[in-house]
């Protein structure tokens, strides 16, 4: 018995359909069938297959098209030809293509059984459930966006309606949500996407520079503008322009912003003639625009235009069943980067990740699974290889129980972490969040040294 195997029929011959169903059903197979082409793309999209039968001759579409059709979906699908006698060089021709088998009409039950038999056994050394999972996993993504969760599908509807327009979207999201990996989705699936797309983030320049990055500034417009400078928004031409950080800009900016959304035209620093522009907007914030604009802090004419088309990201926090599709593609994701091959996060080591509050989101994660991964010495993540604050020994419990000024807790932090993994300061540093130059750099500043101590504990 094969059960749990799923095969999909499609023929457009009934009795093919029925015969095939009832002997595969008998085999324990679970089957079903489609009567025509468009059906059955349907199916193949809509659900996981290990196997499809796919007749040659259909009224529709051709059976090489499904074929081909199928295996640019899931370049692993495994497709059967049906064929007549007659069309056996098509047959080969589709072997060529990528099909995996032909089987002729009228055909032999043991001889399908067979050749299933043959593809289960290979498929099983894939290992069914990398198989059948990779399938589901795919089906929750939106452009390499992971989330199963119905919070997240509506993100993606909302995507996928808003995306081809030209209008303005703002992304709003705690830190670490994937704003930006929205916004460049959004740029990915728009015309526009063979254009550029351009990020600035708002919140880390002063206002005079700000102005000058984004809107550019003529030859002589301020002591040391020595040559005319394209803005971003110029260099966006054509593109999309990624607003960060849009709560963090100063009322100057904020007007001149509200001129280039309104007018799409705008001045250098320093200049008169208007550069008109044909650049779409997405802005992206971590704060409360609404409650800026009630404080007086952020325009009201601009948040309105800001706020045509909202895609809000829910923390992680509230959609939890997100986890662990997120940790088997941060798993897949670092495994290359650090050639390892670990297969899955131990049950204990995901409860803990489930429970946890994740104030950083997405990118908390993708660091916990970056450390863990880069640590871990068997082929499953145990939660010992989870980052220290998923460690629930006493030392964290005296961490936090003393008063102390924070720099004495960096110190006191990176002595212990340093310690724990014998000054491997590449360790050291993947674990802290930090590169390896900042954590030189703050062993000098603390003058910390590898000593002999052992009473310590961690
Ligand atoms: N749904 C998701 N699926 C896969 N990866 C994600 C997802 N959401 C976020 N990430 C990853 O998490 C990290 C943080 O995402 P991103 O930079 O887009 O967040 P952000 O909301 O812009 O954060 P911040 O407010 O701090 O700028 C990135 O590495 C991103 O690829
Ligand atoms: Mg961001």
């Amino acid at each position: 018995m094969q059960s749990g195997y799923r095969i999909l029929v499609i023929d457009d011959e009934e009795i093919v359909r029925e015969s095939l169903s009832d002997w595969l059903k008998k085999f324990g197979y679970y089957v079903e069938t489609a009567e025509n082409g468009v059906k059955g793309l349907e199916k193949m999209r809509a659900q996981p297959w290990h196997v499809m039968l796919v007749d040659l001759k259909l009224p529709d579409i051709d059976g090489l098209e499904i074929l081909r059709q199928t295996r640019k979906a899931n370049e692993n699908a495994v497709v059967i030809i049906i064929t007549a006698y007659a069309s056996v060089d098509t047959a080969i021709q589709a072997m060529k293509d990528g099909a995996y088998d032909y089987i002729v009409k009228p055909f032999d039950p043991d001889e399908i059984n067979l050749v299933l038999k043959k593809i289960i056994e290979h498929q099983k050394l894939v290992d069914e459930n990398i198989f059948l999972r990779r399938e589901l996993s795919r089906r929750y993504t939106f452009q390499d966006i992971i989330g199963k969760s119905p919070k997240m599908q509506e993100v993606f509807e909302l995507m996928r309606t808003v995306g081809p327009a030209r209008s303005t979207v703002l992304v709003q999201g705690e830190s670490g949500t994937g704003k930006e990996l929205v916004a460049r989705a959004i740029h990915q699936i728009s015309p526009r996407d063979q254009g550029p797309f351009i990020t600035i983030s708002c919140g880390a320049l002063s206002e005079s520079l700000l102005e000058s990055e984004l809107f550019g500034h003529e030859k002589g417009a301020f002591t040391g503008a020595i040559e005319q400078r394209k803005g971003r928004f110029e260099i966006a031409d054509k593109g999309t322009i990624f607003l960060d950080e849009i709560s963090d800009i100063g009322p100057k900016s904020q007007l001149d912003l509200l001129r280039v959304l309104q007018e799409k035209e705008f001045t250098r620093v320093g200049g008169q003639e208007p550069v008109r522009v044909d650049v779409r907007v997405i802005a992206a914030t971590n704060r409360d625009l609404s409650q800026l604009m009630r404080e007086r802090k952020f325009r009201e004419d601009l948040y309105y235009r800001l706020n045509v088309i909202v895609v809000t990201l829910p923390p992680l926090r509230e959609r939890r069943e997100d986890i662990p599709p997120l940790c088997e593609h941060f798993l897949r994701k670092y495994n290359i980067e650090n050639n390892k091959k670990i297969q899955r996060i131990s049950e204990d080591a995901l409860k803990q990740l489930l429970q946890y509050d994740w104030p950083g989101n997405i990118r908390e994660l993708e660091h916990a699974i970056e450390h863990s991964v880069a640590i871990e010495k068997t082929n499953i993540i145990n939660s010992g290889s989870l980052p220290v604050k998923f460690q629930k020994g006493p030392s964290e419990e005296s961490a936090f129980g003393e008063d102390k000024p924070l720099d004495e807790m960096e110190k006191e932090y990176i002595r212990k972490t340093l310690k724990k993994h014998d000054w491997n300061i590449q360790k050291a540093a993947v674990i802290l969040g930090i590169d390896r130059g900042t954590l030189y750099n703050k062993i000098k500043k603390y003058g910390l040294q590898e000593t002999k101590d052992s009473l310590e504990t961690q």
